[in-house]
């Protein structure tokens, strides 16, 4: 049975696809800045790694055939020059949607990404790349206002996003970390439909069984509150994109149903699977 190294160990997705290789049967070995606080089975291997830290690679990479791997903002040289060492596993890149697109240098999310994958392409390494859109789990910033308050402060109510679940990408990074046939391709990822932000907050009102407001308040007045995802470039980018999507729904991708043969989870789906986070 081969070695799957899964990064970034704490993260979200990686905690899903952790899950879905061991549900699977897959020998999994799980990498990150702080293995002691990941949680993993028990029995798991855990190892200390930092993408942005090459040194701490080559233990990690040791006799491992596939990798699940996180972009990182200082490039992926590194783990590249790393991984060749170690015989060049297969690598799937969580990505982003539009890291292929017009103007790279404009966002700095497509940026990092668009960076990422062109230096996997230049590489030795077989590739997949996931490209999710907005994730499902963005909400969660909500969170800590809706628990003290019951009330979301945020500009454009009908802003759209077809939101994905982090098992769903989790489920695509399982199948093509386990089944042959998907070197070189790239999966755009999406949630099942388009919603907007009022919506999203009705299925968590649904899902806590707790009336939420959603308060509109100004674009200026939501800088603050996007601070915690980056610079000044990060919120422009953020706000840019909360007001493209006002009142326009957001493309669907059919990849997860093509490849996994089900819908995706819906945003009411995964309302239901955090409600205790906003409880
Ligand atoms: N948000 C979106 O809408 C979106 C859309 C497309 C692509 N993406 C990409 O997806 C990636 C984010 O994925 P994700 O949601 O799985 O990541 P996440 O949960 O935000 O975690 C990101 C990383 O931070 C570390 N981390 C996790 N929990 C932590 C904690 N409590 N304290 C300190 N560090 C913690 C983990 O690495 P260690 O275990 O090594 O510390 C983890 O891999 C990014 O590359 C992003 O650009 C995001």
């Amino acid at each position: 049975m081969v070695t799957i190294l899964v990064t970034g160990g704490r993260g979200h997705v990686a905690r899903a696809v952790v899950g879905g290789l061991l549900a699977a049967g897959e020998r999994v070995r799980v990498a990150s800045r702080s293995p002691e606080r990941a949680m993993v089975p028990s029995g798991v291997e855990t190892v200390r790694a930092d993408l942005a830290d090459p040194a701490t690679l080559s233990a990690a990479l040791e006799g491992v055939r596939k990798v699940f791997l996180y972009a990182d903002a200082r490039g992926l040289d590194g783990f590249v020059a790393a991984a060749e060492a170690a015989g060049s596993p297969d690598v799937v890149l969580l990505s982003a949607l539009g890291a292929d697109g017009g103007d790279h240098t404009r966002d700095p999310i497509v940026r990092m990404h668009h960076t990422a994958e062109d230096t996997l392409r230049r590489s030795a390494l077989a590739w997949t790349f996931l490209r999710p859109g907005a994730f499902a789990t963005n909400t969660l910033q909500w969170a800590p206002a809706i628990r003290a308050t019951g009330t979301v402060e945020a500009p454009y109510p009908l802003a759209h996003a077809a939101s994905v679940h982090e098992a769903d990408i989790a489920d695509v990074a399982v199948l093509a970390l386990t089944e042959d046939g998907h070197r070189g391709r790239v999966h755009p990822l999406t949630g099942p439909a388009s919603v907007t932000q009022q919506e999203q907050v009705d299925c968590l009102s649904a899902a806590t069984g707790r009336k939420i407001v959603l308060a509109e308040i100004g674009p200026e007045e939501y800088r603050a509150t996007l601070h915690q995802w980056g610079d000044e470039e990060m919120v422009d980018t953020l706000l840019g994109h909360l007001s493209d999507a006002d009142n326009r729904p957001a493309t669907v991708h059919s990849t997860y149903q093509d490849l996994m043969g089900r819908p995706g989870r819906t945003y009411a789906q995964w309302a239901l699977d955090h409600a205790d986070d906003f409880r």
